[in-house]
């Protein structure tokens, strides 16, 4: 009988090589395939080349399109042809590694495979490796504690503007993700909850060109930037 090979979802951290893990670092020296997200746009991939290290130059390394669409549908048959891809190579029993930026069970293309597999594939074995996100790399950059004691933390999206931080009871700390679009009403929110004061941006985290700005007002005055993301407190 096939013996069916393993998909490991992995975590690289958020841009500097030694912010992963050891286990990561294990399980992609040991893939018998790398699969990654790339756009539909291009091919490049970030979370290659943070894990470039690691990475054995015999591997094959496989670039999924997931296109950047609302239109669900578009998206869902993009994750299932992805999820066939990497089912096809677990049943010839071989090692799958998909890399993801930061954590892959934070806003990642992760979910979207870990979902599809569990369908069309049951019995697939699975292990997501956890990886360092983008928004605990910015505090720790900041030496910047992010919640302490019987506070609380919202993770949120910025994507969509301020409406999830106006919506918060009782919460004292938030980490807005997606901070590059609609910056203007993520302020405004900020302001309008008493959050704007403690509040800094960090943008390509412990990357090259890594930007720290004190004072968020700035963003709106800036060409947007992806890799951005808001540490606020009350
Ligand atoms: C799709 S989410 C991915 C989050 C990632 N899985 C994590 O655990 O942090 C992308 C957002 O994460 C944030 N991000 C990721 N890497 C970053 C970095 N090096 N510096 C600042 N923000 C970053 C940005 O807000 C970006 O818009």
């Amino acid at each position: 009988m096939e013996t069916v090979g393993k998909l490991f979802g992995v975590g690289v951290g958020p841009g500097d090589p030694e912010l992963i893990t050891v286990k990561a670092v294990r399980v992609i020296k040991e893939a018998d395939i790398i699969f990654t997200a790339a756009s539909t746009k291009n091919t490049y991939s970030l979370a290659v080349e943070i894990a470039s290290p690691y990475i054995s130059p015999s591997v094959q390394i496989e670039k999924l399109s997931f296109p950047m669409t609302k239109e669900i549908k578009e998206s869902e048959t993009a994750w299932i042809h992805n999820a066939r891809q990497i089912a096809k190579v677990l049943k010839q029993g071989k090692k799958a590694v998909f890399l993801t930026l930061g954590d892959p069970t934070t806003y990642s293309t992760f979910g979207y495979i870990l979902k599809k597999m569990k369908c069309i594939m049951p019995e697939a074995k699975i292990e997501t490796i956890p990886g360092i996100t983008s928004f605990h790399a910015a505090s720790a950059r900041l030496n910047r504690i992010l919640v302490e004691g019987e506070e609380s933390l919202l993770v949120t999206s910025g994507a969509f503007g301020g409406d999830r931080i106006r919506n918060i009871d009782g919460v004292e700390n938030v980490a807005i993700v997606k901070a590059y679009k609609n910056i203007q009403d993520i302020n405004k929110a900020l302001k309008e909850t008493g959050l704007a004061k403690k509040s800094v941006a960090v943008s390509k985290c412990g990357r090259e060109n890594e930007q720290i700005i004190e004072n968020i007002n700035e963003l709106e005055n800036r060409a947007p930037d992806y890799w951005t993301l808001i540490l606020a407190s009350k």
